[in-house]
């Protein structure tokens, strides 16, 4: 297995789960921007696995890279396992003149490899864009385990669309879910409020693909509080976490965050699972 430098710590937990090794390699920077990357052992004949989130475009670049060098260099087979993949929130036109920018990466992924993998993407249906060579797994199982040991009463979906995953989570606990409702007061209020659960009383988790500027979770977990909930936990698979959105987040209410390792662009301070077991079994099976 290749380590995209996206993606190392991940890249090691997976190689561990699935008794395989790390390729040694490089990967650097020109002065001008540009990336390099150059396996140091051989890979020929190997079905080689190059894991690297695809965040922001410098990484996805560096994928690209890998899987040109380990096609190059005679790797039997190539799977990019992709822990969070970018560009899967523009899947569509939302204005004319706009570029498909999910199905822009994905053409360029799967033409450089066989298949890929990756973890709860913003939404299924961008795994079309890859011609048939994209499966995606969840990390909702890892999540839901963590907030079970913190005794979580109910699971909240941010919005109507994020229920499925929400559902998932709430079934493996055995707990009732609902998903928030946005009601505009004014010009500068919003009301979120369960559409039905009342959270009086309760610990509520509210579960999301991602957290990006953290101001989903901060404005639901302000109100589900002045709503009486006593403790509330964000959970979600990719903590991308720009800006101050982690102390802003542990400022402003939030109890606990729970993420996975998909995505970590520095030290945090928040609670951490591995999606890793996921791919690995997903990579089993496709063995
Ligand atoms: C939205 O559709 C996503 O599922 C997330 O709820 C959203 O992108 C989170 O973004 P932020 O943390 O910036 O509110």
């Amino acid at each position: 297995m290749v380590a995209g430098s996206a993606s190392a710590p991940f890249a090691t937990r997976l190689a561990t789960t699935l008794g395989t090794t790390l390729v040694p390699g490089e990967a650097k920077r020109f002065p001008d921007g540009e990336g390099y990357v150059r396996l140091l052992a051989p890979v020929k004949g190997h079905d080689l696995i190059v894991a690297q989130s695809t965040a922001p475009d410098a990484n996805l670049v560096e994928l690209l890279l890998w899987l040109d060098a380990a096609r190059e260099a005679g790797a039997r087979s190539l799977t990019a396992a992709i822990p969070y993949l970018g560009y899967a929130r523009q899947d569509r036109l939302f204005q004319p003149g706009e570029a498909i920018s999910s199905r822009a990466a994905a053409r360029a992924i799967a033409a450089a490899c066989d298949r890929v993998v990756t973890v709860d993407p913003h939404k299924e249906e961008v795994l079309q864009f890859f011609g048939g060579k994209a499966r995606s797994v969840t990390a909702v199982p890892q999540l839901a385990a963590t907030l079970g040991a913190w005794g979580v009463d109910a699971i909240l979906a941010p919005d109507k669309g994020a229920r499925d995953r929400a559902a998932s989570a709430a079934t493996l606990l055995r707990v009732p879910v609902d998903h928030l409702e946005k009601t505009r007061l004014s010009a500068t209020e919003v009301r979120m409020a369960p559409k039905e659960m009342d959270v009086r009383g309760k610990r509520v988790a509210i579960v999301d693909d991602l957290i990006a500027s953290g101001g989903t979770m901060l404005t639901a977990a302000r109100q589900l509080k002045q709503q009486g909930a006593t403790a509330v936990y964000a959970a979600a698979t990719h903590g991308l976490f720009t800006g101050n959105a982690l102390p802003g987040l542990l400022a402003g209410g939030i109890d606990r965050i729970l993420v996975t390792d998909t995505w970590l662009p520095g030290p945090c301070s928040c609670d951490l699972v591995s999606a890793a077991p996921a791919v690995a079994e997903a990579l089993k099976l496709v063995a």
